[in-house]
This record gives structure tokens, sequence and C-alpha cells, in this order.
């Protein structure tokens, strides 16, 4: 099988667990490669319902090895968490899964700065996950925070620098914020019994991948969050702390450019953002109500009611040529069977002028008023519908419009969220 990767196009939950979950069946790897648990990839296997934060989509088949890759953010205390909830429903984990010993350590400080920033920020707050993720990365860029591969220190060793890094912490907690410092001897006692669980995945990347290197190991490479999320190419400062963009897939795994393979950006057949910031083709009132009950859009990580809006082609072009995705894949197209009319936003309005170019800039973004192009919906259910001819014509106009649009082929289609429940069109969707 061909090296993937898949990437969200939008601003996350596009449906990536889903989509990872069901191309990893002969893949030799899958792995995640930034950010951190902020991730929550849903997986429904008939009756079962997993969701992932930290552990990359293809662990439920028996023969994939992952990677918790040198470009995340990984809280042990979670990890330890989310094994232990797999290995109880008898998934067995250990064996399989391995963590690089470059990622980023993240501590109970970081989150609890998360917390603190957010609330001090109010009305302008980011409207993070909480997961410390924020917190975490600047830990790393200012070269001051903890790797996994610490967890193989000697527990002496281990435990001074854990306490010397909390008590540090601590007075940023009680100088900047005036907030009770955490307890150090506790948690690096805690953080010694969990490098005992944690060590024996902990290993060197650049060993671990070295046949996906030479290419006789396929790899699936699992984005989180999105492309309108990425901290630099995102809408900026609403955005995530790390590149979920393309770049991120090499320094978050340390492969070579011709390790990627294919690029397939995942797109929900509308949109959603969970958090603050813009969203120009955001639906208010009762029209996003009613998507957002048809299309269950509650957080997978916060539970927290997502913004829903029409697809936005502007940010779609956007995102297919800032990844250069080879081919994307529509989710979610079940969720407008009973719409009578679909809209797409096609371009904006800027200062006057019509734009169809997305503007970068954040003062620029929210002034934008996108203008709609409509379409007949089908009024036909499509979750049974595995080929291409089993859609309703009106759907198959509406997927039409969007290959021609983004500018590359639609490779997959999913009608539902069960692994079955997918079209796969190797020649894209325009006959
Ligand atoms: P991710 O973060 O990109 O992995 O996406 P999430 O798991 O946060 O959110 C996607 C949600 O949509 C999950 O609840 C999935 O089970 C669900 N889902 C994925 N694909 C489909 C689909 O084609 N149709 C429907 N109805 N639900 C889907
Ligand atoms: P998956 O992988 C949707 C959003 C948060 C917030 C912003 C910054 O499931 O698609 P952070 O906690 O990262 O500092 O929050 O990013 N966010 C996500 N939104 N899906 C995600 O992940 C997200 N991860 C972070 O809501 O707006
Ligand atoms: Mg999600």
């Amino acid at each position: 099988m061909e090296n993937r990767v898949i990437i969200g196009g939008q601003w996350g939950d596009e449906g990536k667990g889903k989509i990872v979950d069901a191309l990893s069946q002969d893949v030799d790897w899958v792995l995640r490669y930034q950010g951190g648990a902020n991730a929550g990839h849903t997986i429904h296997i008939g009756p079962d319902k997993h969701v992932l934060h930290l552990i990359p989509s293809g662990i439920l088949h028996k023969g994939v090895r992952c990677l918790l890759g040198g470009g995340m953010v990984i809280d042990p205390w979670s990890l330890r968490d989310e094994i232990m909830a797999l290995e109880q429903k008898g998934h067995k984990v250990r064996d399989r899964l391995h963590v690089s010993a470059t990622a980023a350590l993240l501590m109970p400080y970081h989150m609890r700065l998360d917390e603190l920033r957010e609330s001090r920020l109010k009305r302008k707050s980011i409207g993070t996950t909480g997961r410390g993720i924020g917190p975490a990365y600047l830990d790393k860029i200012q070269r001051t925070g903890l790797r996994m591969g610490d967890l193989l220190l000697p527990t002496e060793n281990l435990e001074r620098k854990v306490i010397e890094k909390i008590l540090s912490a601590n007075e940023v907690l009680s100088e900047f914020y005036d907030a009770e410092p955490l307890p150090a001897r506790v948690l690096a006692e805690e953080l010694v019994v969990l490098a005992q669980f944690v060590a024996p995945m902990v290993v060197n990347p650049y060993d671990a991948l070295r046949k996906v290197r030479e290419g006789t190991e396929s790899a699936l490479f699992e984005g989180a969050q999105g492309t309108m999320l990425d901290i630099d190419h995102g809408t900026f400062p609403y955005v995530t702390s790390s590149n979920s963009t393309i770049g991120g897939a090499l320094t978050g795994t340390g492969l070579p450019p011709r390790s990627l393979g294919e690029i397939n950006g995942i797109f929900k057949a509308y949109c959603t953002r969970v958090g603050n910031g813009p969203f120009p083709s955001e639906l208010l009132g009762e029209a996003g109500d009613a998507l957002r009950e048809a299309g269950g859009e509650y957080g997978a990580t916060t539970g927290r009611a997502r913004r829903c809006g029409w697809f936005d082609m502007v940010a779609g072009r956007y995102a297919v040529d800032i990844n250069g995705m080879t081919g994307v894949i529509i989710t979610k197209l079940d969720v407008l069977d009973d719409l009578s009319t679909i809209q797409v936003a096609t371009s904006y309005e800027l200062d006057g002028k019509t734009i169809t170019s997305y503007p970068v800039l954040s003062e620029a973004i929210p002034r934008c008023r996108p203008n709609f192009t409509e379409f007949a919906g089908w009024k036909k259910p499509t979750s049974d519908c595995r080929r291409l001819t089993d859609l309703p014509a009106a759907a198959r106009k509406y997927l039409e419009f969007l290959e021609k649009e983004l500018g590359t082929l639609i490779v997959g289609v999913s009608v539902g969220r069960d692994r079955e429940q997918m079209i796969w069109t190797e020649t894209g969707v325009t006959t």
C-alpha cells in the first residue's frame, strides 16, 4: 500500500479518525505527528464507539504498529488512561504502540496555565480544549520543557529534574497568576511510577521508522486538528499551537518528503468549528442548530456544541493549495440527506471587493462576508450507498461541484460513521 497523509481540511473534526481506521487494514504503521490530547478522533465499529485523543486511529487493527511522533505534546497521565481503557475493552495495545523519545512531555502545570491564561483573556479567549497544549509547546519552543525520552532517566535524576520544573512553574503560577502552587513532590512521584509504565514504549524514531524511510514498510500519517487551526496558516490567533498542515508530518516524524506519498485532505460536506474565532460561512440560529443535531456536532474531547455552517470553498481551496493535497475525501454527506437546499460559500466580500483567494490577515477574516451558491438537496438516504452510481443525481452534482472547485480529485466519500460506510473513487466523482 502506498503511504498516505490524512490532513484535516477545515477546522478539525472532519472525520479523520474514521478515515484513518478505514484505511489502516493493510498498513505497517500509523503515525500521529502533532498536537496532543486536544484531538478527539471517533471510530465506530458495530456497536463499539472509541474516542482516541493521543493514540493513533490505526490501533484497532491487530497487525498495525502505531507511533506517537516527536511533534506531539504528550500527557503521560492521559496516555496511561487511554491505553488502559482500550485494554479493558480487550485490545492489546502496548506491544504495538511506540512513543517517540523526542516528543514533548506535557505536565499538569501546562493544563493549569492553559486554564488560567484563558480565563485572563476573558472575551478574547481562544476557547482551547484546556488540555495544556499551548503552554506545553511554549515550553518546547523556549527550550525548557521535558521530553518523553526523559522518562528513561534513572529514577533519582528524573525526580530531581521534574521537581525543578514544577518549582519553576509554581513561580509563574503564584507570581503571575496568584494561583495555588502544585504539589511538586507528589507529582514527581506519580511521574516516576508512570515512567515505568511508559518507558518500554519509548523509542528512537530514527531507528523505529528506518524501514519506512527505506520504503519497505508503509505508513499512514494521521493529522490532528485541521488546516484552518494551523499555527502558521490558520485563523491566527484562534488556532492551535502546532503545524496541522503538511510540514508537521515531516517535522513531527523526522521522515523525508518522499515518504509522504498521497496527501489526502478530509472535508466535511459542510463546515464546523469548535472554540472561538472567525468562521465566515457560519449558520447562526435555527439553521445552524438543525445542522448540529443532524450531524451530532458535539466535541469529542470537550463535549462542547460545535458551531456549524456551509462548506467554505474559499478556505477549502486554500487548504488544498497549502498542503498540496493530491486528493480529498468528503465526509458526512449523509448529514445533508434531508435538506431541500444546500449552500456553498464560493467567494467573500471584503472592503467592497469580491475575493476568491483566502485573505490570511487576522484583521481581515472577521470582516469577510460570504457569497453563496445554492444547490438542490436530494432528500433521499445515502448511508447505504457504496458506489457513486448508488447516489442520488443531486448528491453527485453537489460532489462534482466540490471536486471542480477544489481543483483536485475526490477519492472517497463517507456516508455514515461506520467503517464500511464509504464510497471509494480512485478516479474522482466527475464522469
Ligand atoms: P476527527 O477529529 O476528524 O477524527 O472527527 P471527530 O471524531 O471529532 O468528529 C467526527 C464525527 O462524525 C464522529 O462522531 C464520527 O463518528 C462521525 N462521522 C465520521 N464520518 C461520518 C459520516 O460520513 N457520516 C456521519 N453521519 N458521521 C460521521
Ligand atoms: P481534532 O483532531 C476541533 C481547537 C480548540 C480551540 C483551538 C485551540 O479532533 O480535529 P488547543 O486546545 O489546541 O489549544 O485549542 O483549537 N481545537 C480543535 N477543534 N478539533 C480538534 O481536534 C481540535 N483541537 C483543538 O477548540 O478553538
Ligand atoms: Mg475531533
